[in-house]
């Protein structure tokens, strides 16, 4: 055993509580208190140009554990584990110029970061690979999660790679298919909950703790520290030279967090000079966040959500105390798109044959809407973020339609004329 003290360790958000990294409790365990937790880390003894370095030699590595996109950036992420952590890899996702999208959004600087090209589909991969190394090392016996559809697939598989039950409590009648199926198809044993999101975290909560099963939400504080590496990623992308704005979807607010978190840490350690702002999108119909933004912050608001994305279809985002300090640091902002603006969007993403699923394309709608409003300039580099890939929603299309014909060639031609 190293005689060395360990690199990280956990802090209460609320009341201040430290707690070794390897402690178990999913939220704060002092009494009355249930605050959650995060993730500190000493800053690497290297400083920043050398960090950069040592991240930058990593990409060409092919197989192992720094062939992810997420343990390359291992002493950002969970520096004491080593080598013995799950990994299907994930990460080392594209960043997309598009014409169409840009011209559409009226960003000329916009870039896309396509989430939807890990593993199971979506960024929930990113923070599971940590998630389920951490339960693996306390000696979980199982894993649990609510979700909105991406979580639960994503923990299915990852639970399936490291051979542990996974329990997943998702909404009944409000998870796109392609997520239901692929929880269902690694495994996973899937609850269909008569109620919204918000009661399947409840009921999550309760249960893990009565059951003993390791809660695997963004509530734990693992997962954000495997979904910065978004961040890192992208920043690397661009040689270190930081975008002017990061644009994300937002629902349970645990991107937005690990994004605050991550830029604080890339900042301080020396690995860029400036912070880019985060602007974070809800759906017209699930929009706490905004409304809490609106009143600076000053209160907490809840809502009864309704969204076409599904994904973002949360009245009361666990995340928020912590996605607040990420708005507020980094001079952020949190604005909203209607349905039928995330939809015109989706289509135009899918029709520059890129492609994503609803919520991501409310990351790009609200890239046109902070545009309109000279929030987010024409000179402006902006990186949007794409959190989950088209086919995870193949039932929310665009109106192309396919021709049904008859086995021959007079009717190809018949319908190529038009
Ligand atoms: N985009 C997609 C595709 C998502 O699946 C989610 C969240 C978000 C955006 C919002 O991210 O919660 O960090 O603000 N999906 C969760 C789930 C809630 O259960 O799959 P957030």
């Amino acid at each position: 055993m190293s005689v060395l003290p360990s690199p990280s360790w956990q802090v209460c958000a609320t009341c201040g509580n430290e707690i070794p990294e390897t402690d178990p409790h999913p939220r704060c365990p002092r009494p009355r208190c249930g605050g959650l937790l995060e993730v500190h880390h000493r800053p690497p003894p290297q400083g920043g140009h050398a960090l950069r370095a040592t991240f930058d030699a990593r990409r060409g590595v092919w197989r192992g554990v720094l062939a992810s996109g997420v343990w390359r950036f291992r002493e950002a992420v969970l520096p004491s584990v080593g080598d013995d952590v799950l990994t299907y890899p994930e990460g080392n996702t594209p960043l997309l110029a598009s014409a169409p999208v840009a011209q559409w959004a009226g960003s000329p600087g916009l870039l896309l970061k396509h989430e939807g090209h890990n593993p199971t589909g979506s960024f929930k991969d990113r923070g599971m690979t940590v998630g389920v190394t951490q339960a693996r090392r306390i000696g979980a016996r199982a894993v649990s999660c609510a979700s909105t559809g991406n979580t639960a697939a994503s923990l299915a598989a990852y639970a399936a790679l490291a051979g542990l039950p996974a329990l997943v409590l998702v909404p009944k009648d409000q998870v796109a298919a392609g997520k239901l199926a692929q929880a269902l198809a690694y495994g996973a044993r899937t609850l269909l909950v008569r109620g919204n999101f918000d009661d399947c975290l409840t009921l999550a909560a309760e249960a893990s703790e009565r059951l003993g099963v390791y809660l695997l939400n963004s509530i734990n504080p693992f997962r954000l520290e495997g979904q910065k590496t978004i961040v890192l990623e992208l920043l690397q992308q661009l040689s270190w030279d930081p975008p002017d704005w990061i644009v994300v979807p937002a629902g349970n607010l645990g991107n937005t967090a690990a994004f605050g978190k991550a830029l604080e840490e890339a900042r301080a350690w020396g690995l860029i000079d400036r912070v880019p702002r985060l602007a974070a999108v809800q759906a017209e119909g699930a929009a706490p966040f905004a409304l809490s933004f609106r009143s600076g912050f000053t209160r907490r608001d809840r809502v009864t959500p309704h969204t076409v994305a599904t994904a973002i279809n949360i009245g009361n985002p666990v995340s928020h105390d912590r996605a607040a300090r990420a708005i507020r640091e980094t001079s952020g902002v949190v604005t909203t798109v209607g349905d039928d603006d995330i939809l015109e969007a989706k289509a135009v993403v899918d029709r520059a044959g890129i492609g994503c699923e609803p919520a991501s394309a409310a990351a790009v709608a609200g890239v046109r809407r902070l545009m309109k409003e000279g929030v987010i300039r024409k000179a402006d580099r902006v990186v949007a973020v794409l959190t989950g890939h088209l086919l995870k929603d193949p039932g929310t299309g665009g109106a192309n339609r396919p021709v049904e014909i008859d086995a021959n060639l007079a009717e190809v031609e018949r319908v190529m004329r038009g």
